[in-house]
């Protein structure tokens, strides 16, 4: 996948999580960041239909919302693909905003999002980091977004130290729903 893929610049391609008993993620870790929790499962298939799916989510890749030129510039010379044989750890962080964020107007929503340091925090975790934002809201899904992560398991601290630095941001006080599964790769 080129870089640029990571932040929808191809061609949106559509991702189902299905969670269950089979599936090349095993579940290591669950927790609720806040709001309601998901149903706990085993393992965790990305883009295969599980017959006995606890819960399945869905998203699609998109085009960039919140992301200048020269952000993408800097993004894009550091971005690590997605399914790298050395990152054998994952998270699948579904996320969903508030009522109040999505009532603002795209400038304030982005205004925001710029005061939080969203783009700078994350860039000083990449390559390290591979990610992959997928839409759902548009789906009438139950979170807004699907946000998925992947490294190798000595990068696990910066990736904890990442979450605590965007926890603490403006923007995190629209996060009303965030479940954090936790996962490693089975082969
Ligand atoms: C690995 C480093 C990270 C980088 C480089 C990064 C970068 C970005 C960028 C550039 C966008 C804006 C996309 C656009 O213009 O539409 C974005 C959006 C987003 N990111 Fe991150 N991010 C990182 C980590 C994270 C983490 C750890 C989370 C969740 C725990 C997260 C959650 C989100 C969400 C939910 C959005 C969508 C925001 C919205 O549209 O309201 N990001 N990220």
């Amino acid at each position: 996948m080129p870089p640029s893929a990571a932040y929808g610049a191809a061609a949106p391609i559509m991702v189902s999580f299905c969670a269950g008993t089979t599936g090349e993620w095993q579940v290591i870790r669950q927790s609720t960041w806040i709001g309601e929790p998901l149903p706990q499962a085993a393992r965790l298939a990305v883009d295969a239909a599980t017959p006995d799916a606890s819960w399945t989510l869905t998203g699609f890749t998109s085009n960039l919302r919140y992301t200048t030129r020269a952000e993408r510039q800097s993004l894009d010379a550091r971005t690590a693909a997605i399914g790298r044989p050395e990152a054998r750890m994952a998270a699948l962080i579904p996320i969903r905003k508030s009522a109040v964020w999505w009532a603002m107007a795209q400038d304030d929503r982005r205004a925001i999002y710029e005061r939080s340091g969203h783009t700078p925090i994350g860039r000083g975790y990449l390559p390290a980091i591979a990610r992959r934002l997928h839409h759902s809201r548009d789906l009438g899904q139950p979170f807004d977004f699907l946000t998925w992560f992947e490294f190798a398991p000595d990068a696990e601290p910066a990736f904890e130290e990442l979450l605590a630095q965007l926890r603490i941001t403006p923007e995190w006080r629209y996060v009303e729903r965030e479940v954090d599964i936790r996962l490693v790769r089975i082969d």
